[in-house]
């Protein structure tokens, strides 16, 4: 599939108000919690992404039930008893959320599991969530000591005890969460704990008890969780493709409702009001995760900047729209610390090189630092998603910015965290 191309020399504006899709990372969460629950849980807003569908078909593979009305979807939990229905092969997809939450909510499952992905997924490692998860005696067989598939048969006897973890992430967290859980006794985990701690707001919904302190996590195993109703909020980071946009496209003036802004997921919107942007957001609602809106307008004044490491985890998924709007400010964008993109759907630093050369902008990489050069004329040509959904959209923006032609190789990937992102384009072009 090849993206739309604009040729009009000036872009059409943004106006309007849109509800991003649900969030997929709270998504995911939710249908966890789900399945280890007893009784049933209603979800509204769950994100229709490929990712999420991903996690839904594994778990439907369990015998957790999961059925979908018009406007909500309901799922019947198995009350922390995950039966043996023998060896299983577990496909994640696209879903590096899905594989490594599997590793962690099946540690006592008894017979042979074996999870595997796409062709991206397979060259992801899965060496960290692996060697953190071996912790509790499970012993992970994976290819080429790093690679899917993995294959493992849980730990009946899981017993809670103290977790080391060196390379911490937040899938990596939650998946030694769903393994606590189910172990006897307390389970205590060490290491930079700051990535985004959907997991931890979410398990007293259901019922269940965490202990987030500022360098460990306490999990009392063997709890008993209970079905909830759970209203899933709008996913930031779907959102930050038309805030880039809004900023960078003369006469744009976007309202974005209903939108998460965790503060562990909000590090975008606080690097581009640093670079001058026109963006505000405010926050209604602060139950389990905070609920708002967001504000922004064409922004003609933008100051490049620097991304520092320990922000890194804030705007993970951010960096490839934020290096586009690096290439329109004085002064570009630099980042480091940013080791973590090297290992996601593709090598985003790798895309974003690649790309960037096609559109004749200047960019500097080393293994974990970039820098992008500022207030370039985008060139025309044809750049490629690399199968990644993040790069797909970051290009298609840019497609849109640039009075030469820009087209993008291979954008259905976008379903992957974002189906809605072509009609959500629709209704705010003018
Ligand atoms: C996610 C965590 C982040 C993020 C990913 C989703 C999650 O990855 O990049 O898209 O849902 O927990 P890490 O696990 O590498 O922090």
């Amino acid at each position: 599939m090849v993206a739309t191309l604009l040729t009009e020399k000036i872009p059409p504006p943004l106006i309007g108000k849109i509800s991003p899709p649900g969030d997929k990372s709270i998504s995911h969460r939710a249908l966890f919690f789900a399945a280890l629950s007893e009784g049933k849980t209603e979800i509204r807003g769950l994100s229709s992404s490929e990712d999420v569908m991903s996690t839904v078909n594994n778990l439907r593979k369990l015998g957790v039930k999961v059925i979908f009305y018009e406007n909500r979807v309901e799922v019947f939990g198995l009350g922390g008893q995950i039966y043996d229905l023998g060896p299983k092969c577990l496909d994640a997809g696209n879903s590096g959320t899905t594989f490594r939450f599997f590793m962690g909510f099946l540690a006592r499952y008894p017979s042979l599991v074996t999870l595997i992905g796409d062709k991206s997924l397979s060259q992801r490692s899965m060496a960290p969530t692996a060697q953190a998860l071996s912790q509790f005696g499970i012993k992970f067989t994976l290819n080429n000591r790093k690679y899917p598939p993995v294959s493992f048969t849980g730990n009946q006897c899981l017993e809670g005890r103290k977790v080391e973890v060196t390379h911490f992430s937040a899938q990596l967290k939650s998946a030694l969460i769903f393994a606590a859980l189910q172990s006897q006794g307390k389970t205590e985990i060490f290491g930079k704990i700051e990535t985004r701690d959907h997991t931890e707001r979410m398990l007293p919904l259901f019922g269940g008890k965490i202990e987030a302190r500022p360098s460990s996590i306490i999990v009392e195993g063997n709890q008993k969780l209970s079905g909830k109703f759970i209203e899933i909020p709008g996913d930031v980071s779907s959102a930050a493709y038309w805030v880039g946009a809004a900023i960078l496209i003369p006469g744009s003036k976007i309202v974005i409702q209903s939108v998460c802004l965790n503060p562990k997921r909000i590090g975008y919107l606080e690097v581009l009001k640093r670079m001058g942007a026109n963006v505000e957001w405010s926050i209604e609602q602060d139950e389990w995760e905070p609920l708002g809106t967001i504000r922004c307008e064409y922004s003609p004044l933008l100051n490049g900047t620097h991304i520092d490491a320990n922000e890194i985890s804030s705007l993970i998924d951010e960096l490839p729209i934020l290096s586009l709007i690096g290439t329109q400010a004085v002064g570009g964008l630099s980042v480091d610390g940013a080791h973590a993109l090297r290992n996601k759907e593709t090598d985003r630093i790798k895309a974003l090189e690649e790309n960037f050369k096609i559109l004749s902008v200047p960019f500097f990489s080393t293994e974990g630092s970039f820098k992008v050069a500022g207030k370039v004329n985008l060139r025309g040509g044809v750049t490629d998603s690399f199968g990644d959904h993040r790069i797909a959209m970051t290009f298609y923006i840019a497609s849109l910015l640039s009075s030469n032609e820009i087209k993008v190789l291979n954008t259905s990937c976008i379903a992957v965290s974002y189906p809605e992102f072509f009609q959500h384009y629709r209704e705010l072009v003018v």
